[in-house]
């Protein structure tokens, strides 16, 4: 069998309820060419829990959320590093891991949370809250990170402010992240202009993620009326009154592990809609609902042709200035020791 049609074979037994075979049959040949290319360039490809279904099952040699990639970007010994996610965690990748060419197949894959706060806003900020330690959101720009004492995940940020002793502490960009790890760890949450107050209390930020913003509270009690016996999983970019309606809330590869553990007639995830047809693809025994009418517009940038092209032409490449990457990694890798 050719490569070709072994990639189709694969790809088809995995998404032939999801994907029509004349999508499947040209992006196989896609696939094959970038893995071919991957080879030949030495490169590796990490691809975020939110790539469209047949890039994820076909041409990363990592899936992951951001901590795990920003782990795998951190020990590849590869010399190039396409990121199919977005600038964000190509820069965080760039970050620990200088020496190596980082890509990215698609510049204008931004983040709504990364355009949110300036290098400029978090000096304000620690002028204004003197001595508190700056927790930094890993969905920032290098310059952001810089003026930070260490970065966190969704998957990691209650265990970061735990590890914290201070009583104030400053925590950017995401609202509703904030208010989470907030409820999580019993503190109070003030945002910037309040004067600080005895007890434990984080500062926050107004930036939100465009996505997870939009899921409401109604959205839930609609979706259970109609599917009573589904259960709801909330990214903690959704606000804490939405995941505190869900039934678990968790990173995307921590939300992923829930439905891979668990036995429930339905799931919903309320996260960037390609998630759930990933999960499907690799658990046919499940059976999910989809909530698809928001979209990450930024992460739907990074498609197979994008890719291919980014490895034929180098691009686009992502640099960080010396003086700014070095100060972001040591808040990048204290957030690995966590
Ligand atoms: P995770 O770190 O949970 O993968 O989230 C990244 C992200 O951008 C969610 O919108
Ligand atoms: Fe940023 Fe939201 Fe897209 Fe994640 S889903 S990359 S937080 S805009």
């Amino acid at each position: 069998m050719s490569e070709i049609s072994e990639m189709y074979t694969k790809l088809h037994a995995m998404l032939h309820n999801i994907v029509p075979d004349v999508e499947l049959r040209y992006k196989a040949e896609l696939a094959v060419e970038i893995n071919r290319l991957k080879k030949e360039k030495n490169a590796v490809i990490l691809g975020h829990n939110y790539m469209e279904p047949a890039l994820y099952h076909s041409i990363p040699d990592f899936v992951g959320d951001s901590l795990e990639l920003s782990r795998r970007a951190a020990t590849t010994s590869a010399d190039i590093i396409i990121f199919c996610g977005v600038k964000f965690m190509a820069e965080t990748a760039k970050i620990l891991n200088p020496s190596k060419t980082v890509l990215l197949p698609a510049l204008k894959a931004g983040c709504s949370l990364a355009e949110s706060i300036t290098a400029a806003d978090v000096r304000a900020l620690k002028a204004q809250y003197p001595g508190a330690p700056v927790v930094t959101y890993v969905n920032t720009y290098a310059e952001v990170k810089a003026e930070s004492d260490i970065c966190c995940t969704s998957g990691n940020a209650v265990a970061v402010v735990k590890s914290l002793p201070d009583e104030t502490i400053i925590f950017l960009p995401d609202e509703y992240l904030a208010g989470n790890v907030a409820r999580e760890t019993g503190k109070r949450i003030i945002f910037p202009s309040a004067a600080a107050t005895p007890g434990p209390t984080m500062v926050g930020w107004r930036g939100r993620c465009e996505v997870h913003e939009k899921f409401t509270v109604k959205d839930i009690q609609t979706i259970r009326q109609q599917f009573p016996q589904v259960v709801i999983l909330a990214h903690p970019e959704c606000s804490p009154e939405v995941t505190a309606a869900a039934d678990f809330s968790g990173s995307t590869s921590a939300m992923i592990r829930y439905i891979e553990q668990t036995q429930a007639p339905q799931y919903l995830l309320l996260t960037e809609c390609s998630m759930g047809d990933n999960i499907i693809a690799a658990h046919p025994d499940k059976e999910m609902l989809r909530l698809c009418m928001v979209r990450c517009p930024h992460m739907n940038l990074i498609t197979l042709e994008e890719t291919l092209a980014s490895l034929r032409e180098n691009r686009y490449v992502i640099d960080v200035p010396e003086e700014i990457r070095q100060r972001a990694a040591r808040a990048v890798q204290r957030m690995l020791e966590n």
